[in-house]
């Protein structure tokens, strides 16, 4: 993609990556994504905010053909997707001083071998003069490595949220053109990414709203030329409230929970819960990390496998504990062959979950009747739950 303009002096010049599928070899990536970096230009200096994924290398360094100097690289993220060129960078431009945070500074040596000789760091707050503009940098750690910064412009008043409010979604335009983007590639993203660091959000959006932002500039995805939306949408999603929704990921290999899941889901559509069953021979963990977002109750389905939960249904459920998400209650629903521990290891894989447990259902081969009455006494009680806690 070619350089494109989002104002008089800035210049989208990333890469959009249309075919990637898969990121950290873990999430699906079905809209591909884009490693955006912007260009500064102001009164005869020059400064570049991030680099691109190394896969991308032709596309950055074609897209700053034209640039002779460069005065400053701001290194809003470690993260190679956004780092990995700057030893490129660097070396195309003797002259450039590489900004960052001092815990960026220490992580860009370790991980790209940078010379600690090129390296500005900045303190939270701490301001840069480029021509006739002003950048402002903000440390944000936690969004969702330990080391991040954003970069405010003055006077243009755009923010380089770096991953922050960023989306995997490949398009050519620079800016977001359809605002359903915000509830499926961000939302997903935040799932996926910004989740298990929800309090550091809540922090950082609370000392965002101080600050006259008329643009976000992220490091994936499309420009928002309103910041309003999003911005909104996450602040509901971190919020502490979740909604009155449930999520049901489970396996069924022989018919037996598969009938304890149809129930529940039924019970619970017919109590006015929203629901979402998630069958794991053929899920997109990302739908799965979206529907973990807003859900306050968890239900995980597993038959036994050499008496523990089945594979897919552990590593789900390990991934549910590491995405923290703000659900309120946890429960299990089964089936087993001749004897099983799959409440005593499913529960030992989820100590970040701060939940009330509700009883859990293991029938011996097909549900029997009393087992079916379980499902419905456990449906009547997450439906009371909620609306005891007055969820929407
Ligand atoms: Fe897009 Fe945390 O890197």
């Amino acid at each position: 993609m070619p350089p494109r303009p989002l104002n008089a002096y800035v210049d989208a010049v990333g890469a959009v990556d249309w075919d990637r599928r898969l990121f950290d070899s873990l999430i699906p990536l079905p809209d591909g994504t884009s490693y955006n970096a912007y260009l500064v230009r102001s009164e005869g200096r020059t400064a570049l905010i991030d680099t691109v994924d190394p896969a991308k290398r032709r596309v950055l360094l074609g897209n700053l053909a034209g640039v002779e100097r460069l005065d400053y690289l701001i290194a809003n993220h470690a993260e190679q997707d956004h780092s990995g060129l700057i030893p490129d960078v660097l070396a195309r431009y003797p002259e450039a001083v590489l900004v960052c945070t001092p815990k960026a500074k220490g992580m860009l040596v370790d991980h790209l071998g940078i010379t600690e000789g090129r390296i500005k760091t900045v303190a939270d707050g701490e301001t840069l003069a480029l021509g006739g503009v002003t950048f402002e940098f903000l440390h944000m750690p936690w969004v969702h490595w330990p080391e991040t910064m954003v970069t405010y412009l003055r006077p243009a008043k755009i923010l380089f949220s770096c991953d922050f409010f960023g989306a995997h979604a490949a398009q050519s335009d620079v800016f977001v053109h359809d605002e359903s983007l915000i509830d499926l590639a961000a939302k997903r993203y935040y799932g996926e990414i910004m989740m298990p660091f929800r309090t550091s959000i809540q922090k950082h959006l609370a000392r965002l709203s101080g600050l006259d932002i008329a643009m976000i500039a992220p490091s994936h995805g499309p420009v928002y030329a309103d910041p309003v939306p999003i911005m909104a949408a996450y602040r509901d999603w971190a919020s502490e409230t979740p909604k009155n929704e449930v999520v049901i990921p489970y396996i069924s290999m022989h018919g037996s929970t598969a009938i304890l899941v149809e129930r529940l889901v039924s019970c619970l559509a017919g109590r006015a819960v929203r629901v979402q069953p998630f069958n794991l021979d053929d899920t997109d963990i990302g739908k799965l990390a979206v529907a973990l977002v807003d859900a306050a109750t968890l239900v995980v389905g597993t038959p036994a496998v050499h008496i523990g939960p089945h594979p897919r249904v552990a590593s789900v459920v390990f991934l549910a504990n590491a995405l923290r998400p703000k659900l309120k209650f946890v429960s299990i629903i089964g089936s087993y062959g001749w004897g099983h521990k799959i409440v005593d290891q499913i529960a030992g894989l989820i100590p970040n979950l701060k939940v009330e447990v509700l009883p859990p259902i293991i029938s011996r081969g097909l549900p029997k009747p009393a087992d079916l009455a379980a499902v419905d006494a456990l449906a009547e009680t997450i439906a009371a739950r909620h609306a005891a806690l007055g969820l929407k």
